[in-house]
């Protein structure tokens, strides 16, 4: 009997995507290139795609089989992220293979290691302006390194995200410098213009990014003798998607980094990629077609790999980046919930949570197969994304809000706690942004600052509790709670931050400090993170309960939504989940009053016994019917 050929189950798996993926592909570039020119953009995606599978590696052919057999992986309650510039983490590469064992110890499976692509030199915007997508830091190791540590970490249980910036490349970029020496394909590459009719059209109507440091959206090259979109820096030049060649272009930068072992893409400053005269240039309708197209090409050649938008944009915006309308679950599978972020500050601010209530009210649904990142820091400023109908609607005004934010957190509003720095005044906007670490801005530096004695005792309590308080709702709130390096040690504003080559003009560095694996100048230690006597060791200890508390809930699987209830008191954020197993209520007390709730609100969702599962203790509903929360508590309920 002749035996029948036995294929490779791989490749009979690749083509199995491919059958189930390219509609979606190829749905995704016909919203956005002519008909004409799909076919060929299709084949080479197609060429692309076969070449990025013949070389996938087979431990991470295995990883994709896992990952499909667990596709809602991103979506476990036990998710914890941890972001991360390597070399003020840990020095390089090997050194963070070296400093898992601290990530373990809070609990993360998720590193999003910052910019680690060679950058151009001198100032890179943080690692923003890459110059080679093919190239990790030298500084920081090879990419066989990049490799073993996806390995090991894949191994431990934890994904890697970097990030693909893909709205720039550096002016040093081959792409850039062969458009500077006149090559016409690269040339195409970019968003050139003869004189300022253009870009003085666009400027009509763009808002600017960093109106401080690099004022306007264009710049002039002598080389290419032309003026050059550039959204953020002069030397980060925006890439022109509309030039089909861009995408495939990108689509080998992706398969290349997934090949290296990474599991999620950050998709840097997404929401500026598609440029439409008349408008912000922001969140146009062909960006959510270009993802679903990358997506779908991703999912046929590394199905382990996901997508996370970064679009800090505003609340109206951000949903259809997870997916709505025909989009819906085909574009990034995560996306980071910055309006959550900004709540967060506005409520242990305003100690209100009214404004909160309605603004995620606003938010629709989300695909049920994604999920949000949550955060309470990052390496970025904070921008006051408060949009004016919702501070209307609670009886605010959207511009006074903000101004107070910015106000507070700066230090400047008379009983503040907060030290952070005002970022980027726009003079014409009247917009501040505040940069700051987690700890300055709830209130360490100020607390330090107090003489010793019972003041400053109650002041460092209160520091400790907004900061696990604001954590905690970040990890109630289902999806992906990521933790900013330093954060987990109360680490305060870097002193020394303009100190550094290329950072004095930037004080995002101020909230970058290096991770004090030995004591720093501020007198901050990681080993003050087993000693409960010190702010860092409380802060640590506490978002390690917290997170250990997290990986048992399974109402905080990212497919269960969040209803967000009327607030029990204008100081407690209510938020409820329901879920097959019962529901769970979340309780934050965001003031420095003792509030009581109605147990009748317990009762109404089934909770009459119940369990908090922070600290693991039973709930009582006192004589009068009511529970007690003290200031800044956190309860996270369900039945027991
Ligand atoms: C993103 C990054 C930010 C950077 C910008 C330009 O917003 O988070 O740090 O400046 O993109 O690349």
């Amino acid at each position: 009997m002749a035996a029948h050929p036995v294929p490779d189950a791989h490749d009979e798996l690749f083509e199995l995507r491919l059958e189930r993926w390219l509609p979606d592909c190829e749905a995704g570039l016909r919203a956005v290139y002519g008909s004409d020119e799909v076919p060929d953009l299709l084949a080479a995606v197609v060429g692309v795609l076969r070449t990025a599978h013949a070389a996938r590696r087979p431990a991470l052919r295995v990883h994709d089989q896992r990952r499909l057999l667990r596709p809602d992986w991103f979506q476990q309650p036990g998710m914890l992220g941890y972001a991360a510039y390597t070399e003020r983490f840990a020095g390089d590469l090997a050194g963070v293979d070296d400093a898992l064992g601290y990530l373990e110890e809070l609990g993360v499976t998720y590193l999003h290691l910052l910019p680690l692509l060679t950058p151009r030199e001198g100032d890179s915007d943080g690692g923003y302006a890459v110059a080679d997508y093919r190239r990790v830091r030298p500084d920081l190791g090879r990419n066989e390194d990049l490799s073993r540590l996806a390995d090991t970490l894949h191994e431990r249980g934890m994904s890697l995200c970097v990030d693909l910036v893909l709205n720039h490349v550096a002016r040093e970029h081959e792409w850039a410098r062969r458009a500077r020496a006149g090559e016409e394909r690269y040339r195409r590459f970019f968003r050139l213009f003869d004189d300022r009719t253009g870009p003085d059209a666009y400027e009509a109507t763009l808002p600017e990014v960093f109106p401080d440091f690099a004022p306007g959206s264009f710049t002039f090259d002598d080389e290419l003798d032309a003026w050059v979109w550039t959204t953020f820096n002069s030397f980060q030049w925006d890439v022109d998607w509309s030039n089909p060649d861009v995408f495939v272009a990108y689509l080998e930068v992706v398969c290349h980094l997934a090949n290296l072992g990474v599991d999620v893409l950050r998709l840097d400053a997404i929401a500026f990629l598609w440029k439409r005269l008349g408008t912000a240039c922001q969140n146009e309708p062909e960006v959510h077609a270009i993802t679903q197209a990358l997506r779908a090409a991703l999912r046929v050649a590394a199905p382990a790999v996901v997508l996370k938008a970064e679009a800090i944009v505003g609340p109206r915006d951000l949903v259809p980046y997870l997916g709505t309308g025909r989009h819906h679950g085909k574009v990034s599978d995560l996306a980071y919930h910055n309006s959550l972020m900004v709540q967060v500050w506005s409520m242990l601010a305003s100690r209100d949570v009214r404004l909160t209530v309605h603004a995620l009210r606003q938010f629709d649904p989300v695909p049920t197969t994604t999920s949000w990142l949550t955060y309470v820091r990052c390496h970025d400023d904070i921008g006051w994304a408060v949009d004016d109908g919702d501070a209307a609607a609670v009886g605010l005004d959207g511009h006074a809000h903000r101004g107070f934010l910015s106000d507070f957190y700066s230090g400047g509003f008379p009983g503040s706690f907060g030290r952070g720095l005002v970022f980027q005044h726009n003079e014409e906007t009247g917009d501040r942004r505040i940069s700051g670490t987690a700890a300055s801005l709830a209130g360490l530096d100020a607390a330090l600052s107090l003489p010793e004695g019972p003041a400053r005792s109650a002041a460092l309590d209160a520091v400790v509790d907004r900061l696990l308080l604001a954590h905690a709702v970040v990890m109630g709130f289902g999806g992906i709670p990521v933790l900013w390096s330093g954060d987990e040690l109360a680490l305060r504003n870097d002193p020394g931050w303009a100190e550094e080559p290329g950072h004095a003009g930037d004080n995002r560095w101020a909230h970058r400090p290096r991770l004090p694996w030995r004591r720093n100048d501020l007198g901050e230690s990681a080993e003050d993170r087993h000693d409960p006597s010190t702010v860092t060791g409380r802060v640590f200890q506490g978002l390690r309960r917290l997170t250990a508390a997290r990986r048992g809930v399974a109402q905080l699987h990212a497919a269960t939504g969040t209803e967000v209830l009327d607030p029990p008191d204008p100081g407690v954020l209510a938020l409820l989940r329901r879920h097959p197993e019962g529901p769970m209520l979340g309780l934050y007390n965001v003031t420095e009053r003792t509030v009581h709730v109605t147990g009748w609100l317990l009762g109404l969702h089934g909770l009459h016994d119940c369990v908090d599962r922070v600290s693991g203790e039973r709930v009582l509903v006192d004589d009068a019917g009511q529970v007690e929360l003290a200031p800044y508590a956190v309860r996270w309920l369900v039945a027991g």
